[in-house]
């Protein structure tokens, strides 16, 4: 059992936990997620980490109410536990091993879109705790669903927030804050996207236009989270690929981002797996327990 330490919403919907953890704590590195369950009846829900503290021994996640499992998830208060919280999964971004002084050479742009802020965070309190500043574009719907805006604003080089309505900072979305931020005279080695699958795939879009490499995380449905029941299949240079062991993340730019979303959406009933199976003959797996 996991306890959890401090529960509380961030915005409307949006909520923050953390949660003893110390064996995932001391392992976990920026870009690896876990699946939780709140109990035997819960449904498993994967979720990228926000922040760890390995002193501590605790995990932060941060999770929106999409169904379910999440509002169930919300119900839980500041010394209520999860009864499974499993991790690290899944790989570690790719700079965490690449050699400091390199990195250090790099303009590197992160993408934050709406609950994809949190995923974001600890990949970008990472570089600066080894001395590189990143800049940061973070992008809501309006100013209320803007999360961890303190937080990023204290491990960003720059920080640039845009709002959907123009409640708040620039105006827009996250794609047209880029090609202002290139037009003003920035230049970025690498675009690290985070968010919504459309937003990552209009990000790719704009970033393969102005030549910026581009690294996405990808969320797909996920259900045992170890490469078995093929539930988050997506395709990676027309090769098959399973984002809980070979990702989360791979490069945007050569992902099939219409076929992910459309898979999303199949997904969810059992007409629609069924109808992958046959699509997908034996890279499907079918090991999830819903379509045999
Ligand atoms: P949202 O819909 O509020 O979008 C956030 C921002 O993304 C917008 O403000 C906008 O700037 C940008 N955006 C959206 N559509 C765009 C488009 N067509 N073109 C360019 N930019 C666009 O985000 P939300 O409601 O927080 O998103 C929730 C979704 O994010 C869920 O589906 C969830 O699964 C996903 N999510 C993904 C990750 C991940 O690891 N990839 C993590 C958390 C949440
Ligand atoms: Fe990736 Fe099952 S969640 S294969």
């Amino acid at each position: 059992m996991y306890k959890i330490l401090e529960a509380r919403e961030l915005a409307a919907n949006i909520y923050l936990m953390e949660v003893e953890a110390s064996r995932i704590a001391k392992r976990c590195e920026p870009g690896q997620f876990l699946i939780v369950r709140t109990d035997d009846e819960g449904e498993r829900i994967p979720l990228t980490i926000c922040d760890y503290d390995r002193g501590k021994g605790t995990v932060t996640i941060v999770f929106q109410i999409v169904g379910a499992g999440t509002q169930r998830m919300a119900k839980l208060r500041a010394g209520d536990y999860f009864q499974d919280f499993v991790g690290p999964l899944g790989c570690a971004s790719e700079f965490v091993s690449e050699p400091l002084e390199e990195l250090k050479k790099k303009n590197i742009l992160f993408v934050a879109g709406g609950v994809g802020t949190a995923p974001v965070y600890p990949q970008v309190k990472w570089l600066k705790e080894k001395g590189v500043d990143a800049d940061v574009i973070i992008g809501a719907k309006t100013k209320e669903l803007l999360i961890l805006e303190k937080e990023m604003e204290a491990a960003a080089g720059n920080l640039y927030v845009t709002t959907d309505d123009g409640s708040y900072g620039r105006s827009g979305m996250v794609t047209q804050t880029i090609k202002d931020l290139v037009d003003e005279g920035k230049h970025y080695d690498v675009c690290v996207a985070i968010g919504p699958m459309i937003m990552m795939k209009f990000v790719c879009k704009m970033t393969k236009e102005l030549g910026i490499p581009t690294v996405v995380s990808l969320n797909p449905i996920m259900v045992d989270g170890t490469g078995m029941c093929g539930a988050c299949r997506v395709t990676v240079d027309g090769e098959v690929k399973f984002a809980c062991v070979d990702g989360p993340e791979f490069d945007g730019h050569k992902v099939d981002f219409d076929q992910a979303m459309r898979r999303q959406q199949m997904y969810k009933t059992a007409e629609g797996r069924a109808a992958l199976k046959e699509e997908e003959g034996d890279t499907h797996h079918g090991g999830c327990g819903n379509c045999n």
